[in-house]
């Protein structure tokens, strides 16, 4: 675990990002995938994009549904995912010098078709959001299934395609992006590491 700590710090470093594969093992990913939550969908929602437009406007930018996920009730499949992300804060506290906090936490699905246009993950009116941090549950995903997370860097773009147990993490502030469309629905736990407590997103 600690390699993937320490790639993940060097990577912020040096490029604004890293991509992981296997942090998460099968096993991990098996046992969120037979969760129940991942299973009635409706208990999801979809996702809105930081301020107040329509749903026809919203949706032309982002077609993803949500579940907001809280450390203290996730089942445990999920908990040990959130602990790992409590340790990689405590990780990239010590490692690169920052104070970060907290957490915000996701399951979300993309059904097929579903995309997120190019965008930032720091909003204007809100900075809390740090280093953006998601991880794949897709299993057998072909390049020709889509669904690329593409990110837009200084002199190129970097496709990630979103397989079982890969993790990327990138800055916020800096790293547009965006989700094309997939031919497949489209699992991953999304997530964003914060100078700040989060906000009780679950009960809203
Ligand atoms: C997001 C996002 C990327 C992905 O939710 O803000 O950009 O690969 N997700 O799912
Ligand atoms: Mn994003």
């Amino acid at each position: 675990m600690n390699a993937h700590f320490d790639a993940i710090a060097d990577g912020l470093a040096e490029h604004g990002y890293a991509v992981i594969e296997q942090f998460l093992s099968q096993p991990e990913v098996d046992a969120i995938l037979q969760l129940e939550q991942f299973r009635q969908t409706g208990q999801f929602k979809k996702a809105g994009i930081g301020n107040s437009q329509s749903l026809q406007i919203r949706e032309q930018i982002r077609g993803d549904l949500i579940q907001w996920l809280d450390r203290d009730t996730a089942p445990e499949p999920v908990q040990l995912y959130l602990d790992r992300i409590h340790e990689l804060i405590g990780f990239l506290n010590r490692a690169l010098f920052l104070s970060l906090k907290d957490a915000e936490i996701h399951f979300t699905i993309y059904p097929p078709g579903a995309y997120y246009k190019r965008h930032l993950d720091q909003f204007k009116q809100d900075d809390h959001r740090k280093l953006s941090v998601i991880c794949y549950l897709n299993y057998d995903w072909q390049e020709e299934h889509g669904g690329q997370l593409r990110m837009y860097l200084d002199d190129k773009t970097m496709d990630v395609l979103p397989r079982a147990g890969t993790l990327v993490c990138f800055r916020s502030d800096q790293i547009e992006h965006e989700v094309l469309p997939a031919t497949r629905e489209r699992l991953s736990i999304t997530g964003w590491i914060l100078d700040r407590e989060a906000a009780l997103k679950h009960l809203s």
